[in-house]
């Protein structure tokens, strides 16, 4: 992204989340206050890229076994992100091209850069802004609805989005509303961030996002428990992101890497 010329509307030097997010990605989609802030993040956090990339390959994980395993055909990722290799469309077309994806965002620059991405899978994808402060009007989106029938089954993914969201936001609240809104059979995938080890690093890396757009919420394993609602959690439970039904290549990953300090845990749970 050119540093010069944000696009109308976005102020580059504020740091955002999302274009912190893609920095740890090795991704391009940044300005330099999101670049300085993310190196602050890993000053304290060097893990944080490490724990970024093993994020989305628990998505990758979760929407392959959904698709496979549970016969989601249609998914509402909600806190989307910018666009990086391996989108929930990507990977569910490898085994499905006839799965349909929602992205939903509340952040403008995520927006402008999905549609620019998805504009050749049009008839299988839609991008639409909303917050999931108010779950009831994403599910109500005409452009979703276009796409999305909330009379089967889906999978709502708020991975790595819930801990944007304040306690007086109520998160176990806005979760139980969306569980109430989708089909019996229907799958939620969540990951959030915790300072269950190392919590002095934890926070202080958190502290960082105080000064970004968005702030972060360091939630305990209990409180991340409650956040999923009325979905109940399948097997292997809330578990540390390599944990969650890994593969050959997670495997490969952790038995190379050092150990990692639980900053993320993850889950999938079904509505009944
Ligand atoms: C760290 S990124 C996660 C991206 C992707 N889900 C992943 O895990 O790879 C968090 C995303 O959530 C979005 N977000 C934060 N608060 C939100 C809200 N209240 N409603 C919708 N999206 C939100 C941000 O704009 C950002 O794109």
């Amino acid at each position: 992204m050119a540093d010069d010329a944000p696009p109308p509307g976005i102020d580059a030097r504020v740091p955002n989340p999302a274009r912190m997010y893609n920095y740890f990605l090795g991704g391009k989609d940044n300005f330099a206050a999101d670049r300085e802030a993310a190196e602050r993040v890993m000053s304290v956090a060097p893990e944080a890229p490490s724990l970024a990339r093993r994020n989305r390959a628990f998505l990758r994980r979760a929407v392959r076994h959904l698709v496979t395993e549970a016969g989601i055909r249609q998914f509402v990722d909600i806190g989307t992100g910018l666009p990086t290799e391996g989108s929930v469309h990507e990977v569910a077309h490898e085994l499905d091209p006839g799965v349909r994806v929602a992205y939903v965002d509340n952040d403008p620059v995520v927006l402008a850069h999905a549609r620019a991405l998805l504009s050749g899978a049009t008839a299988t994808t839609v991008t639409v802004h909303g917050d999931l402060r108010r779950p009831e009007e994403i599910l109500a989106d005409p452009e979703l609805r276009s796409l999305i029938d909330l009379s089967e089954p889906v999978a709502v993914l708020l991975v790595a989005v819930l801990h944007f969201l304040s306690d007086d936001d109520k998160p176990a609240e806005l979760v139980t509303r969306l569980g109430e809104s989708v089909a019996p059979g229907s799958h939620l995938v969540l990951s959030h961030v915790t300072d269950e080890e190392r919590a002095g690093d934890a926070r202080e890396g958190a502290a960082v996002y105080r000064q970004a757009s968005n702030g972060v919420t360091l939630r305990s394993r209990e409180q991340i428990h409650e956040l999923f609602g009325g979905f109940r959690l399948i097997e292997p439970g809330l578990v540390p992101l390599d944990d969650w039904r890994p593969d050959d290549e997670n495997l490969l990953a952790r038995q190379a890497g050092r150990h990692l300090p639980t900053w993320f845990l993850c889950g999938v749970g079904h509505a009944p």
